[in-house]
């Protein structure tokens, strides 16, 4: 028996001892289903801010064939969720933009709205100037006849009743003359206020101009209307010229025959830059890619380096600073003492310009 009582004795202790075990690894597994519950609750979080970070855009665009290339950036991107497209004249005549505009959508299989705005500047009549893009703004290459028609509607209410469905969410892309934006702050400047943010390709930047010597393409055709949209106040990012000339961001012929082999995009915007790629060759350069460029300032935040905070106000006297946008830095001291208002501008003074390329030839390929 005594032989019997030892094993037993020493069973019923590992049993006590599991059993206690069982009970000691009871904080363990809260500890455990706590750190799942973290877990998913970060994943949730996660998942949540992420659709949070989605950025809910608006483009008004004056659709020429970087303006589509922009475009397809953001239909491809999965931080924006694109409301809808807004035209004005420009790079080409309006319903062209349109029509441009539903190709670049089409090619990504993105449907989203596309309406009609502004036929000239507020002001002034429209500027003649060289159509860089081709006749169609798409190089003259009779791309796609798209399935979708422009919508009846007007582009500025469209603007205004999307900001005022969604207060504070909503942000504009604006990679043309800024006359629409200028139209929907003149007509209801409250809802306007609640635009979350605009992004602009647009200006000199710090540089020199290429409509004149002075004046960015965008603002040349309205100053009236830029001049209203930067003391607007809202807060605008802005990508000018002096960013998208940096060599390392343009196209090459060799970056064109690797979109031309590419995906449906790249094979796309390789004939639609016929006409752009052949008007920078003309004078043994590499094709800038502003509007793109301006797009990737949401699609590939980590591309932008370097802001500088500003406010700035458009030349409208119908001279040769037409269109010349002065820039006042915050903490720069001015001796003329000039009347400024709030620094709401961020001027992009320095971009990571081989991970804009990249980024570019990614989309485009593959
Ligand atoms: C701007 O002018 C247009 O040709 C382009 O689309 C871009 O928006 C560059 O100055
Ligand atoms: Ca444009």
């Amino acid at each position: 028996m005594k032989h019997i009582r030892k094993p037993i004795i020493l069973i019923t202790a590992v049993l006590l001892l599991l059993l206690c075990g069982c009970s000691t690894a009871t904080p363990d597994n809260t500890a455990d289903q706590a750190t799942e519950a973290t877990a998913s609750t970060t994943a949730e979080t996660t998942a949540q801010s992420s659709t949070a970070q989605r950025h809910k855009v608006i483009i008004d665009t004056d659709t020429g064939s970087d303006d589509a290339a922009g475009m397809i950036l953001a239909a491809s991107s999965d931080r924006l969720d694109i409301l809808g497209v807004t035209v004005l004249y420009g790079n080409v005549p309006l319903h062209q933009a349109a029509e441009n505009s539903l190709q670049a959508l089409e090619v990504c299989n993105v449907n989203a709205p596309v309406y009609i705005g502004a036929d000239k500047p507020l002001k002034k009549e429209r500027k003649e100037m060289i159509s860089v893009h081709g006749a169609d703004g798409m190089g003259d290459q009779n791309l796609i006849h798209p399935k979708h028609d422009e919508e009846k509607g007007d582009a500025i209410d469209f603007i205004l009743d999307a900001i005022k469905s969604d207060p504070g969410e909503v942000e504009i892309i604006a990679l043309g003359p800024l006359t629409n934006i200028a139209l929907a702050l003149q007509k209801d400047p409250d809802t306007m206020k609640l635009c979350k943010h605009i992004w602009v390709m647009g200006t000199t930047g710090f540089g020199a101009g290429n409509a004149t010597p002075v004046a960015e393409f965008n603002v040349y055709n309205d100053a009236e209307a830029y001049d209203i949209v930067l003391r607007s106040e809202l807060p605008i990012t802005i990508l000018g010229l002096d960013m998208i000339k940096q060599e390392e961001a343009r196209l090459t012929a060799d970056d064109i025959s690797k979109m031309a082999n590419g995906n449906k995009k790249g094979v796309f915007m390789s004939k639609a830059f016929t006409k752009l790629f052949a008007f920078y060759q003309k004078s043994g350069q590499n094709m800038m890619l502003p509007d793109p460029m301006a797009v990737a300032c949401l699609t590939m935040p980590d591309m932008v380096l370097e802001t500088k905070s500003c406010y700035g106000a458009a030349c409208t006297d119908s001279d040769a600073t037409y269109g010349q946008v002065i820039l006042y830095q915050e903490g720069a001291v001015y001796e003329a003492m000039p009347e400024i208002g709030s620094y709401n501008l961020e001027i992009v003074t320095k971009i990571d310009t081989k991970l804009f390329k990249d980024y570019f030839m990614s989309v485009m390929t593959d």
